[in-house]
């Protein structure tokens, strides 16, 4: 256990985070700190203690407030961890095909091995980060079928019928802005070793959304993964948890729906009546010319993720926009359209093209009473603004 770390679990450290509960971004950080150390607490604890409070906080949107002030975080643990919803759904994914014992190699603080031991898999939890392995320890100590060992999983000898593998991203800041392809070494352990080992066991591995399709081998199932609106991971299953080949997209938000298809286009057509935004998941999944075939949609620019058609279709898998009027993409003529209409509150999306809303909208000088939706994108390659409103 390492210093800092070990300070956490004195008496004196529990009986002080009780005492703080959850400090929230909004709190006198100072003022909390000097009545702290004024009632006689070592300063710095009090500034452990307080920095647990405050990634305990923002814990609760990911873990639920309950077990959010119960656990224990470093900041890296908490960006990383699986949201319980999420997590609870591969645990599902591992009870329901039968999976009695699993090691998480890179438990991280340990969301995901939380999940499984919840569903009453016995869970041999792995981490070579010292601190991220303390916490993951503390963090699952209130369950007898864990437990956590310190150590590289590039060593690991698997004793469970399954593995999980959550990758940590290297390079994170540069890679998150997308300019850059993410490459097998990209992820710790190598996402290589990963599949490798993966291919050897019944096996889930976690990655992110933004995975390029190239990497995803043809001998597991792959899912895009939704929640709260939010495109949370890519997962690759082996073994009896998955079917070779499948392609998937998932939303997990209470209840799971998935849309399964091939990776084809969607037919090309001028706008209908409606046009549609599918949720991101469905977008990376590459599954929108499948969907857009089940349900009588199509698209209205190669490459462009927008489908149109002319019926409303209501679906979580899409936002839908009834089309009012297709204007030439000129800010000059949009401009003057909307004080025509007495349009003021504008929700402006693109797609396809290079303007960005906050480069048009200055220009629009909105002041009307109405609201409305402006969709800037190509169509059949000529550059539009669709003048929508959504569908409720
Ligand atoms: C994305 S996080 C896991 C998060 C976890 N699934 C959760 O829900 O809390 C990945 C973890 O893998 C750990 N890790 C990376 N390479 C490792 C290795 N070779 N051996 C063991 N752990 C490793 C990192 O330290 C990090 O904590």
């Amino acid at each position: 256990m390492s210093n800092s770390t070990n300070a956490l679990f004195s008496e004196e450290a529990r009986a002080l985070l009780v005492l703080l509960g959850l400090v929230d971004n909004r709190a006198d950080v100072m003022k909390l700190t000097t009545d702290l150390r004024k009632q006689g607490f070592e300063p710095a604890l009090v500034a452990l203690c307080i920095s647990q409070a405050k990634l305990r906080s923002r814990a609760v949107t990911k873990f639920g407030l309950s077990a959010a002030t119960r656990m224990l975080f470093t900041e890296q643990g908490l960006e990383q961890s699986t949201r319980a919803a999420v997590s609870s759904w591969h645990a599902r994914r591992l009870a329901d095909a039968g999976i009695k014992s699993v090691t998480d190699l890179g438990c991280g603080i340990g969301g995901d091995s939380m999940a499984f031991a919840s569903a009453g898999i016995t869970v041999t939890a792995l981490e070579k980060d010292t601190a991220a392995a303390d916490f993951a320890s503390h963090n699952l100590s209130g369950f007898t079928n864990a437990e956590v060992r310190h150590g590289d999983a590039i060593e690991a000898e698997i004793a469970t019928e399954a593995v999980w593998l959550d990758p940590a991203r290297r390079n994170l800041s540069v890679k998150a802005a997308g300019r850059v392809m993410l490459k097998p070494e990209d992820f710790s352990p190598n996402l290589d070793f990963a599949i490798e080992l993966a291919r050897k066991h019944d096996a889930g591995i976690k990655l992110a959304g933004s995975l390029p399709h190239e990497l995803i081998p043809a001998d597991c199932e792959a899912n895009w993964v939704s929640n709260n609106n939010e495109l949370v991971e890519t997962v690759l299953w082996f073994g009896k948890l998955g079917t070779p080949g499948k392609r998937s997209a998932v939303i997990v938000d209470g209840q799971v729906l998935e849309f399964a298809g091939e990776d084809i286009q969607a037919p090309l057509a001028a706008p209908g009546k409606y046009i549609y935004d599918p949720i991101s998941a469905m977008v990376r999944s590459h599954l929108i010319g499948a969907f857009a075939l089940e349900n009588n949609l199509w698209g209205i620019s190669g490459a462009i993720a927008y489908l149109s058609g002319d019926q409303r279709v209501e679906t979580p898998w899409l936002r839908g926009f009834e089309i009012l009027e297709e204007l030439p993409l000129d800010a000059k003529r949009i401009a003057k359209r909307m004080a025509e209409l007495d349009i003021g509150t504008l929700e402006i999306k693109k797609r396809g093209v290079d303007i960005t809303p906050e480069q048009l909208r200055p220009k629009l000088k909105l002041r009307g009473q109405k609201s409305a939706t402006l969709i800037l994108t190509k169509i059949n390659d000529a550059r539009k603004a669709l003048l929508c409103l959504p569908l409720g």
